[in-house]
């Protein structure tokens, strides 16, 4: 075993820990962005789990002082930072997971589609360097507008001839993680038990919780002025953080939390653990739309299969239809950018 931990002088505990981790399969993970509000907290995350067992921190400004701070952590991960375009590559090169919280967050009074103008230039040139250097790695797409940015990735895959559907995943876990939240607090149920997919897209009336699936039962009597209670604030999550820190960006801590659980999913899919079943939005048949967020299972390959929306209520079957034209026309938008330039 190459990696001694404690070595042979270490306590017993020490030495079963470090063969324990041993076990696991190296596997890298990259993080495009990680300097930034998201980015740091990000990295700490994965630093900390134990799947990972090295650590690669790219963005354009500030990464050497992330890098040298999260290294000094005394967990499995090899963290190295890499703060310019020509070290890209290195960051990259043999990434299993390479997650993307790279472009900047919205400030109030703006849409996520705002953010389009400068966000799909990044998200097109770092995928175009993950189209050259890992192109296997499963992309978790961070970057708002997520609608847009999913598919503005997977025409950059497309024109490299590098595209797999089933390695692409805009991360729509923040919205599972507040549907959970909020629906402990109504239901009077413990929180670390419940469970809600969230289905559509990743901006406001794209983001369609399916309280009607909630587990477990509610034990307090929710209305259905509850339940569209619920909905609208699942549903404007971001914009209650994003006024909440008036102007000084968007969901950084509760992102993070989200995207470290969704990284270690695609993780332990990547391992063979059975059953890792996450909310994802990623190319779909499950609806007429090309992309859409539903449950997926992950595996060895990524995405292995996209599940159905199952039973929906009357409340939430309307929700379907009146998101589909916006998601369609984001959709639409990215492709479009993806194509003209
Ligand atoms: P931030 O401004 O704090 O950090 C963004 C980082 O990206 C910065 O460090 C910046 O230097 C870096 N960056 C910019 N261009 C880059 C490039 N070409 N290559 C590498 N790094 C680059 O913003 P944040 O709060 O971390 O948010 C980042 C993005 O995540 C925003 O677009 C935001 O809307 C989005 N977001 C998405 C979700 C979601 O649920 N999917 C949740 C919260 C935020
Ligand atoms: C969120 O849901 O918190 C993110 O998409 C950031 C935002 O702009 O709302």
């Amino acid at each position: 075993r190459r990696r001694g931990g404690g070595g042979a002088a270490a306590a017993p505990g020490v030495l079963a820990r470090s063969f324990a981790s041993d076990a696991s399969p190296a596997r890298k993970v990259a993080i495009l962005g990680a300097a930034g509000g998201i980015g740091q907290p990000l990295a700490l995350l994965m630093k900390l789990n134990p799947l990972v067992s090295s650590l690669s921190l790219y963005d354009i400004a500030g990464t050497p002082g992330v890098a040298a701070d999260v290294s000094h952590i005394n967990s499995r991960a090899e963290v190295k930072g890499f703060a310019s375009e020509d070290q890209l590559g290195e960051a990259l090169e043999g990434s299993d997971v390479v997650v993307i919280p790279a472009g900047v967050p919205r400030k109030p009074g703006m849409t996520r589609d705002d953010l389009f103008n400068i966000n799909a230039g990044i998200v097109k040139s770092l995928c175009t360097a993950i189209a050259k250097y890992c192109p296997n790695a499963i992309v978790n797409m961070i970057s708002n507008p997520v609608n847009s940015t999913v598919p503005i990735a997977a025409e950059v895959f497309k024109k490299a001839g590098t595209y797999d559907e089933s390695k692409l995943c805009g991360v729509t876990t923040l919205d599972v993680v507040r549907a959970k939240t909020f629906y402990a607090g109504k239901a009077m149920v413990p929180v670390a038990d419940v469970n809600v997919p969230v289905v559509g897209g990743h901006a406001g009336i794209t983001i369609l919780p399916l309280f009607s699936q909630a587990t477990p039962a509610s034990n307090a009597s929710l209305s259905h002025e509850d339940i569209k209670a619920l909905t609208k604030r699942t549903q404007d999550g971001g914009t209650e953080v994003v006024e909440a820190k008036a102007g000084k960006g968007s969901a950084t801590l509760s992102m993070a939390y989200a995207g470290a659980v969704f990284a270690d999913a695609c993780l332990k899919g990547l391992n063979g653990v059975p059953d890792i079943v996450e909310c994802s939005y990623v190319q779909s048949t499950i609806t007429e739309l090309p992309f859409f967020a539903s449950k997926v299972r992950l595996g060895k390959n990524g995405v292995e299969e996209v599940l159905g929306l199952g039973p929906l209520s009357d409340y939430e079957k309307e929700g379907l239809e009146n998101l589909k034209p916006e998601l369609k026309s984001s959709i639409e938008k990215g492709i479009k950018f993806a194509k003209e330039n």
